[in-house]
């Protein structure tokens, strides 16, 4: 029987066309090296540029899609002049609209340093870089509890919530120890570990987070418990990123703390991620629209290929896969064959020991991971 799942795909702004089209170039080519499962691509145009021509921030049919997907690859957002009359940025609320919507309360984001690839953290390589970022993604900061208060005309003050649930914790906190239940353990000591990373010495919603990771940790006796507060973790995730396993953190730390791990592994443009719920998955390179290079064929698109790789993890845990499961391992050797012959890479990946390599074009990445998949 062939399984055809059902892809609802959004290339946004910026180089988000650039990058998304390769993934999508990648995912037929690994599909057509098995059998058992079909994708069903549908796309839609979303973000600024749409807004600026059409006025809308997407399409009114591409709600509905999304509901009847499989999964949602999703590219970038933001695009110069483009912001709503309410002054947010035009596109950003179908991100985070979806991830709200569609309910997708993990958002994992790996830092896993690739051979062939220079850390931008000196003396780290391959051997000490491969943890998973857990961030909560429906809560924290990012609720839609907010507000400015104007007087006469003078604004005055700006409020943001910062909700933390029972739920969206437990579920949060739950995904991060069968994660690690899953992978093989920190590339340190090898020793399966999930470091809960707050600001419980001033905040009551951390101390929250963390009496309920304690509660959860209790079911999984075979995995290392780990602390450690924010301002903190800023460093030790860049002096000793061996130690790291799985990272569980609340919504805006994982944001930030997803972009600092982006320096260990060669920067944004290597940076993957998957948005899932229960039902919903939404994949996307952690990196923007970077309007600075678009148009210019200089995209990294290895962070969008390795979250179709995600996208496929996902299908295949989900419906018991193993031909989706399959296609995936293939997309992360082809990439990583691709990056240890260290002749091919976007200018961004150029630096360092690699400063001397003439620079690939997305495209040329992409057909390169490709060849590898064909001959594979
Ligand atoms: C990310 C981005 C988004 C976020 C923005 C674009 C809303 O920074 O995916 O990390 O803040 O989550
Ligand atoms: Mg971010």
């Amino acid at each position: 029987m062939t399984l055809t799942y059902k892809i609802v795909v959004f290339p946004g702004d910026g180089v988000g066309r650039e990058v998304v089209p390769e993934t999508v170039k990648v995912l037929k080519a690994a599909r057509d090296t098995v059998t058992g499962f079909d994708f069903d691509f549908v796309e839609f145009p979303c973000g600024g540029k749409y807004y600026l021509e059409s006025g809308k921030e997407w399409p009114d049919e591409a709600w509905e899609a999304c509901k009847s997907s499989d999964a949602v690859l999703f590219g970038a957002i933001g695009y110069p002049g483009a912001v709503k009359p309410n002054g947010v940025l035009a596109g950003i609320d179908i991100l985070l609209g979806l991830r709200f919507d569609l309910d997708l309360y993990a958002n994992l984001r790996p830092a896993k340093l690739f051979d062939g690839v220079e850390s931008r953290i000196l003396d780290k390589g391959p051997k000490d870089v491969d943890f998973m970022v857990v961030r909560e993604n429906t809560e924290g900061l990012y609720v839609p509890i907010r507000g400015m208060l104007s007087r006469g005309g003078v604004d005055e003050l700006a409020v943001d919530v910062r909700v933390i649930t029972r739920k969206g914790t437990e579920r949060i906190v739950r995904y991060a120890f069968e994660l690690c239940m899953r992978r093989n353990g920190a590339p340190g000591d090898g020793k399966k570990r999930v470091t809960c990373v707050d600001k419980s010495n001033v905040l009551d919603g951390c101390r929250f987070f963390r009496k309920i990771y304690d509660e959860i940790a209790e079911g999984y006796g075979k995995v290392q418990r780990d602390y450690v507060y924010v301002d903190a973790m800023t460093q030790w995730m860049i002096r000793a990123p061996e130690h790291y396993d799985v990272v569980v953190t609340s919504n805006f730390q994982g944001d930030i703390l997803s972009d600092l791990s982006s320096v260990l592994i060669g920067g944004m443009g290597m940076a993957p991620s998957a948005n899932v719920g229960e039902r919903y998955g939404l994949f996307e390179p952690v990196h923007g629209s970077a309007p600075d290079i678009a148009g210019q064929r200089k995209a990294n698109p290895i962070g969008s290929i390795l979250s179709g790789k995600m996208m496929l993890e996902w299908l295949a845990l989900k419906h018991g896969d193993k031909a989706c499961e399959r296609t995936a391992a293939k997309i992360e050797e082809a990439v990583s064959s691709v990056l240890s012959e260290e002749n091919i890479r976007t200018p961004d990946l150029c630096y360092g020991k690699y400063s001397g390599v003439t620079p690939s074009t997305t495209s040329e990445v992409g057909d390169a991971i490709v060849e590898k998949i064909e001959k594979s």
